[in-house]
């Protein structure tokens, strides 16, 4: 073969792998541990439908739902390996990444997640978004679910001490931990997809969710009664690998916050809905009791878990704590 021809065999070789490379999506995988019927997993679809409508033939996003392709105890380490590009774990989840972030966890902190949103909005709560960047994660926003109830396999569930003694399923917050503890009861750091199974066999008690969550994974079937404690609060934080992120063309990461604002408002205002939603088809199933509390039983409940506020206030900042209180109506 003649020089000339080899070179040009060359460069047409070369052409076609840069128009392939051009041309092949970049594959973006977004993990996450709930069932699609919920605000997050359908957060989750509205950013991949934004995403590719925006970025047509250059992305490809795969959602994940159910712990299928990483459960809790894996997913942070998936996207800090490039494993995954996205996952929105619960607030309660962060606690080695950052301290601040266990605000979210104190016990009747915020009055309901409108509080809560006014929180995430606010110059602290977008703060919170970059706190984790040393670590290598960059937060792109907050998902609501909502707010969380109690639930155990005792008749009764009206005052903390129908806990006293009993095992609960907690997710890995230090925090509740401490917030279970100051119950008498005894937590347990538990992967979500592991709490069906939990709760069916005895090794829990009971546990502490949103509506969505305790229909979806039908913690119902296996809880004799769910009271109404709105004692806390799961939200999740959008967050991506910071590297892998920054390494983007401008163009698609454009896109891509684009397409994360819009599955942001979307699940949002979804979340509410869905849970009452849920809240409902649990109440027509009648397998679990919803107990509805008084006020002077919501008060008693207060009262035993606010020894969790001194407990962290030096690892969260006092300042923070306030501005979080600030934004309860
Ligand atoms: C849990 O682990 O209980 C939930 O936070 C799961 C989720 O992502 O809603």
């Amino acid at each position: 073969m003649s020089l000339v021809k080899l070179v040009s065999t060359a460069v047409v070789a070369l052409s076609f792998s840069v128009a392939a490379w051009a041309q092949s999506p970049i594959v973006i995988k977004f993990s996450h541990v709930v069932a699609e019927a919920t605000p997050k997993g359908q957060g989750a679809i509205k950013f991949k439908e934004v995403a590719e409508k925006l970025l047509p033939g250059k992305v490809d996003v795969q959602v994940f739902p159910s712990s299928q392709l990483f459960g809790d105890a894996k997913e942070l380490e998936a996207l800090l390996l490039g494993d995954v590009q996205f996952i929105a774990p619960s607030l309660s989840k962060f606690d080695r990444y950052t301290k601040k972030i266990q605000v979210f966890d104190l016990p009747f902190l915020f009055d309901d997640i409108a509080a809560v949103d006014r929180f995430q909005q606010g110059k602290d709560g977008k703060a919170l978004l970059d706190a984790m960047q040393s670590k290598g994660l960059q937060g792109l926003g907050y998902w609501h679910n909502g707010m969380k109830q109690m639930s155990t396999n005792r008749d009764k569930l009206t005052r903390p001490d129908d806990v006293k003694g009993l095992k609960f399923r907690i997710q890995a917050s230090d925090v509740l931990e401490a917030q279970f503890r100051a119950l008498g009861a005894n937590p347990q750091k538990m992967a979500f997809s592991e709490v069906y199974q939990a709760l069916q066999t005895g090794v829990v008690d009971g546990q502490e969710n949103t509506w969505s969550n305790i229909y979806s994974q039908k913690f119902f079937e296996v809880q004799k009664t769910i009271a109404n404690t709105n004692h806390g609060v799961i939200d999740y934080m959008v967050v991506t690998n910071g590297k892998w992120w920054k390494s983007l063309p401008e163009d698609v990461r454009k896109a891509l916050t684009q397409a994360m604002d819009e599955a942001t408002q979307h699940a949002n205002k979804l979340a509410d809905d869905l849970n009452e939603r849920d809240r409902k088809r649990i109440a027509d199933a009648g397998k679990a009791k919803i107990q509805t509390l008084s006020k002077d039983d919501v008060a008693a409940w207060r009262k035993s878990m606010e020894p969790v506020w001194k407990k962290f206030e030096s690892d969260i900042g006092k300042d923070l704590i306030e501005a979080a209180l600030k934004s309860n109506g």
